[in-house]
């Protein structure tokens, strides 16, 4: 029995599951947390990867590995490969102004036709910007720029500072994916070339690494013995974005669109198409099959849900029940849910508002669905954005905790208007990472089933979004 890891470096953990190359099936997994904060130190990840793959018992018997990983963040190394300063994570939003400066000096439109994105703080270039404008002594020490996947695919081939790795600080060894790559600000996925005009732009200077980006099936390389804890000859993969690498795992193809509902909500799709929107709506990312990954990311996710369960004083379960207990519409009431501002719509400064409370409409029940519908009522604008970029929704797969939830299946096949699947729950970051393992092992994408654990019948109901559309839009 040949066996692949794939790990999923998140913001909050990292996870790394272990399954069967030839059919798929999750053999074991394990997991550890990382540190809370939107600065941290990539040490603490590399910790959390061994911790994590000890859990999962070890890569004694694994064939092949490769790293799926938050996007975004920004490592950056000295000549001597060691960390300069911590890394600030795409939540962290104090690169605001120095992305609102980049677009000003560039345009959004040139953005968006050279790097196929308009940034926003969470995109590497404008950390870059921050850290010149900010840190000069640092930004000057900057030898290589590398994103989370690419620093701990790094690691994990043996590379770092002197005197914490086996194979020292070969910066030249660097490598990440089109997918990652393609979340930096400063990289075409359709010409697959960095643009070092921008980087300069950002950092302000243009003479550092930046990692070698390798194909969907590419071998970085393989293991060298680590502290007994990673075995010699393991093969590595190029690793990818977590949103590619979900779709990757989800084994999605052209007219599959992702809703993954999280603590950030994201609407995405693979196209065969680049998808060019000068309104910064949609990010243009690559996927991790060669493909394209339109995107839309949402602050106000599952939060949503739980903060509204809070405030009517019942568990999930509870709310779900209330929620399916009043009608669609509920009543009229619209919860607009920018309870943290918002990313998609750009309304940084937003709050939450609740619209249309009568007397009769004012039930427990009604507040429940309102808070529901008006969850799925921001990730459905999100789906109109990526269908305006041409993207043919046949299918919405629907992952994340709260997809779960009965209320959100049954009120999503009423929301969207097209059919919904709910996969069972899993790590399908770390699976994609899995996926890539095999492909780069077996020279084939593998084919593995995906288990869905509910199919909501069909039922939409325009009215939802229509009242939702009323009140989202009046938001400033
Ligand atoms: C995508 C994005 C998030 C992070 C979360 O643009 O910022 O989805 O990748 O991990």
């Amino acid at each position: 029995m040949t066996l692949v890891a794939g790990v999923d470096s998140s913001t909050q953990s990292c996870k790394v599951v272990i399954r069967e190359l030839e059919s798929g099936v999750l053999v074991r997994s394990g997991r550890a947390s990382h540190p809370d904060g939107t600065e941290v130190d990539p040490a603490a990840w590399w910790v959390a990867l061994k911790q994590a793959i000890e859990a999962a018992g070890g890569l004694a018997d694994v064939a092949a590995i490769s790293i799926a990983g938050q996007q975004h963040g920004m490592v950056v190394l000295d000549s001597e490969g060691r960390v300069i300063r911590p890394a600030l994570l795409w939540n962290d939003t104090r690169s605001a102004g120095a992305a609102t400066d980049l677009i000003a000096e560039i345009g959004a439109g040139e953005f968006a036709r050279r790097t196929g994105s308009v940034p926003v703080a969470s995109f590497t270039l404008t950390k870059l910007r921050w850290l010149r404008d900010n840190e000069p002594a640092n930004a000057a020490r900057v030898a290589a720029v590398a994103l989370p996947h690419d620093w701990l695919t790094w690691r994990l081939l043996g590379y770092g500072p002197a005197d914490e790795s086996p194979l020292g600080p070969e910066l030249d060894a660097l490598i990440t994916d089109r997918s990652d790559a393609s979340g930096t600000s400063y990289f075409s996925s359709e010409r697959d070339a960095y643009d070092l005009d921008l980087l300069q732009a950002g950092l302000g200077r243009r003479d550092v690494v930046l990692p070698k980006v390798l194909g969907p099936s590419e071998r970085a390389g393989v293991c060298v013995e680590l502290a007994g804890v990673i075995p010699a000859g393991v093969a590595v993969g190029p690793g990818a974005g977590d949103n590619a690498g979900a779709g990757l795992g989800l084994g999605a193809s052209a007219g599959d669109v992702i809703v993954s509902i999280g603590t950030s909500g994201t609407v995405f799709a693979v196209s065969e198409r680049p998808a060019l929107d000068e309104t910064g709506t949609v990010a243009g990312f690559a996927d991790a099959s060669g493909h394209y990954l339109p995107i839309v990311v949402t602050l106000n996710a599952a939060r949503v849900l739980s903060s509204v369960a809070g405030l009517l004083g019942v568990d999930l379960d509870l709310f779900s029940e209330l929620a399916l207990a009043a009608a669609p519409g509920a009543g009229g009431v619209v919860l607009v849910p920018y309870f943290e501002g918002e990313r998609t719509p750009n309304l940084p400064e937003a709050k939450a508002s609740i619209h249309g409370l009568t007397i009769a409409s004012s039930t427990r029940e009604n507040m429940a669905r309102a808070a529901v519908e008006g969850m799925l009522g921001g990730l459905g604008a999100g789906l109109d954005a990526v269908r305006g970029v041409g993207v043919d929704a046949r299918r919405l797969l629907l992952i994340g905790g709260a997809a779960q939830s009965k209320a959100v299946q049954q009120i999503a096949a009423q929301v969207f208007d097209a059919p919904v699947v709910i996969p069972a729950p899993g790590e399908y970051v770390a699976d994609g990472g899995a996926v890539q393992a095999a492909w780069v092992l077996a020279g084939e994408r593998p084919n593995w089933p995906l288990e869905v654990v509910a199919e909501p019948e069909a039922d939409h109901q325009p009215v939802i979004r229509e009242q939702y559309m009323r009140y989202a839009h009046s938001v400033k």
